[in-house]
């Protein structure tokens, strides 16, 4: 495996904010890296730079081989970009936009033809091309834009917040659409949410920035152990019946570290197994257990430790 992006120490500042900090960021060929923040973590100042957009104050970047800030022309051609914004020409349509990008990469009109229709049919745009982008919703505008990010067959993608403004259903569509689109083309894929919940299932591996800082990065599955230095167990509790006092009882046992109320019962966090006095506590007071299942640590428990420390 090769890194088709990799920087080492990179850092931005402006004026006395250090947006981005010392930040070491791989990405391998064919992965699909989540790089993920809060607002304001420095997602996007990284991405800038990985473009040639945006100056280092210091450190270093490659992306497929090349350093954006003194051959951003290279980096271009092999990079498909979308921004957190993409423009389009609202007047025209779907089609013509694509066109239009596709005369800019100087692909040859009948290529560029072949290629828009396809596209169109990819990004589930098939009946709308010929519609001008001014009719679009933000959902279809952001299918066009990832078509405008295909249209030069990069090797690689960086998506800005791919989601961003979309519904749970829109944001799954396209989500989907990059999985596969990775998965038939082998296309490296780095993208910025902060939505934890919505990417963490379809990335290879995430990084987690916050204040510009880089503070873990790994397999989604393997963070967990590697950030919380003794295991973390989570735990679902629900009940059918009457609850007065058990949730103190609960609370009160040794090994939980924390409690939330949920629908009908609770989400503990806890630094042992306590299931057999949980089951012992519900069976004393006579209550039905409608649940009692384990949880994995997710990411959003990684970030907000971090989230919380930073
Ligand atoms: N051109 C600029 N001039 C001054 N400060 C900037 C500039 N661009 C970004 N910043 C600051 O740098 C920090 C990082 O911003 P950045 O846009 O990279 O965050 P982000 O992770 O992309 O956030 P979001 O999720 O909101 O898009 C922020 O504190 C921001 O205010
Ligand atoms: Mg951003």
């Amino acid at each position: 495996m090769s890194a088709v992006v990799e920087t080492s120490r990179l850092t931005k500042r402006y004026r006395d904010l250090v947006a981005v900090n010392d930040l070491n960021l791989k990405v391998e060929e064919g992965e699909i890296f989540g790089f993920l923040g809060p607002n304001g973590a420095g997602k996007t100042t990284t991405i800038l730079m990985l473009l040639g957009l945006s100056e280092p104050a210091s450190g270093q970047a490659k992306v497929c081989g090349f350093d954006p800030t003194h051959q951003p022309l290279e980096v271009k051609k092999r990079v498909g970009y979308l921004p957190e914004n993409p423009g389009f020409y609202d007047d025209l349509s779907g089609r013509e936009n694509l066109f239009y990008i596709a005369r800019l990469n100087r692909i040859p009109a009948d290529e560029a033809r072949r290629r828009i229709t396809r596209l169109l049919e990819q990004i589930g745009l098939g009946d709308d091309g010929e519609r001008a982008v001014r009719e679009y919703s933000r959902g279809m505008k952001q299918r066009l834009g990832i078509a405008e990010v295909l249209i030069k067959e990069p090797q690689a993608l960086i998506l800005d917040e791919p989601t961003l403004g979309l519904d749970p259903d829109g944001a799954s569509r396209i989500l989907d659409l990059i999985t596969g689109l990775s998965r038939e083309r082998g296309l490296t894929v780095l993208l910025s949410s902060h939505m934890l919940h919505q990417v963490q299932q379809m990335c290879h591996r995430v990084g987690i920035i916050v204040k510009g800082k880089m503070i873990a990065q790994g397999q989604v599955d393997q963070l967990g152990s590697a950030v919380f230095k003794e295991r973390q167990w989570n735990f679902l509790v629900e009940v059918e019946g009457r609850v007065d006092g058990l949730e103190s009882d609960l609370r009160a046992l040794h090994g939980v570290a924390g409690l939330e109320a949920r629908n009908r019962g609770w989400f503990l966090r806890c630094t042992r197994d306590v299931r057999p006095e949980v089951l012992a506590l519900v069976s004393r007071r006579g209550l039905a257990l409608l649940q009692l299942r384990s949880e994995d640590t997710t990411l959003e428990d990684i970030y907000l430790k971090y989230f919380r420390e930073a």
